[in-house]
């Protein structure tokens, strides 16, 4: 079993190790900081613990995983790994490992191929964008770039496949699937409220009771954090070349500028102070179906245009919406059960009202209402 580094032991680095101890392998964990090393396999051991109070893991697996990661404050460890995951430092890795490493990035918004361009054998390249926290989360974005060799993100999402998590191919486009596709479960959700519609409580409310996802909008930016929400939307918008889908919000980037962060601030949409009273939503069904409709066809426009300009396939990225941020359905298979026309209807209805490019429907989805075609 090939041995796995990995450089960086903040939050992500820290769980993608965890991740890949607990699937068999050697790891070798690099932090330039030599107190962050320290504190990663601290917290490790505290999780681990807890896994094992919960019945999850035994004693014996859990000392086992936690045998298996190497803390290190020095590069050189990484001499005959098979995969080393991160972006910083690649060039200084090139030098370090064997010739038939792969290496790995984790980022969210760089360009896999800017990172690849900077190795010797770019052909090695490959983005595996997991989600945070990545021993929980299922879903990881394999992202091969144009320098990655044939067959690369196959033998990649095998190997994801062996660590008991869920892969899904994508090109590298900025957002790749989810950061791209779920945009306007936020953007449409923000605009709903400026536009004096419905308040945070009841488009959350609409959302989660009629839509059936986990947490509505505004909750779920506030766990998050609106500041880091705000900075992916920003980057995608402007990796887009400023297309209107993805415009940010003032509304979001006041919050963000106030500090209300969210939870981790205390105060976000939503106040978290003890006792603090939360506001009611106002639950009439006919606006919650309003609401709930537009979000929606905004997020399946996303998807099928994701399709259209073949960032990965639509099984994949029916899995990237459930496996990486819970969506209740696919968003595809969804647009079947809604019937495609409705949301083609809803959308060429919010185009017309503000002839805004904004809301301009995928030409896929117009394509596929012509010919009365669906997606399963
Ligand atoms: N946090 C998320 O939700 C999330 C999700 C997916 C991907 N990512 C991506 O993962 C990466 C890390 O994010 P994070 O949230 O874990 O950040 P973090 O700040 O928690 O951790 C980064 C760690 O890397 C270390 N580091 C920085 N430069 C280094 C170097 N040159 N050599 C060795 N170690 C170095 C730092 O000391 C720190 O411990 C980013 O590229 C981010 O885009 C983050």
């Amino acid at each position: 079993m090939m041995k796995v580094g990995v450089v960086g032991c903040g939050t992500m680095g820290s769980g993608i190790a965890q991740v890949a101890a607990t699937a068999g392998h050697e790891v070798v964990v690099y932090d330039k900081n030599s107190e962050q090393a320290y504190k990663a396999g601290e917290s490790l051991k505290k999780i681990m613990a807890r896994l094992v109070e919960k019945g999850r893991k035994t004693q014996e697996e859990s000392d086992a995983i936690i045998g298996r990661i190497r803390f290190i404050d020095d590069l050189s460890a990484f001499d005959n790994c098979g995969l080393v995951i991160k972006h910083i430092i690649f060039k200084e890795l090139e030098d370090v490992v064997d010739a038939d490493c792969i290496l790995a990035t984790n980022t969210s918004s760089l360009s896999v191929a800017s990172i690849g361009s900077v190795l010797e054998h770019p052909e090695r390249m490959v983005g595996l964008h997991f989600f945070n926290p990545a021993p929980l989360m299922p879903l990881v974005e394999v992202v091969p770039c144009v320098q990655t060799k044939e067959g690369l993100a196959e033998e990649c999402k095998k190997l994801m496949e062996d660590w008991g998590k869920a892969p899904a191919i994508v090109k590298d486009t900025p957002g790749f699937i989810v950061n791209r596709v779920a945009r306007p479960f936020y953007g449409e959700a923000l605009r709903i409220y400026e536009e004096g519609i419905a308040d945070f409580a009841t488009i959350d409310w609409a959302m989660t009771e009629l839509g059936g996802f986990r947490m509505g909008p505004f909750t779920l930016m506030d766990y998050i954090g609106n500041d880091v929400n705000y900075i992916v939307t920003e980057t995608v918008f402007a990796s887009f070349y400023y297309d209107q889908r993805y415009k940010p919000s003032f509304t979001q980037k006041r919050h963000s500028e106030a500090g209300y962060l969210g939870r981790k601030s205390g105060r976000g949409y939503y106040d978290y102070a003890e006792g603090a009273v939360q506001p009611e939503p106002t639950k009439d069904e006919t606006l919650g179906k309003e609401i709930l409709n537009r979000i929606l066809a905004m997020l399946i426009n996303e998807a099928v245009d994701a399709v259209f300009w073949n960032i990965a396939s639509k099984e994949d990225i029916d899995l990237a919406m459930t496996k990486g941020v819970n969506y209740p359905k696919g968003l595809l298979k969804w647009s079947d059960e809604i019937g495609l026309a409705n949301v083609l209807a809803t959308l060429e209805d919010l185009e017309n009202k503000f002839g805004e490019d904004r809301y301009r429907p995928s030409y896929l989805m117009k394509k596929m209402v012509e010919e009365g075609r669906t997606f399963y």
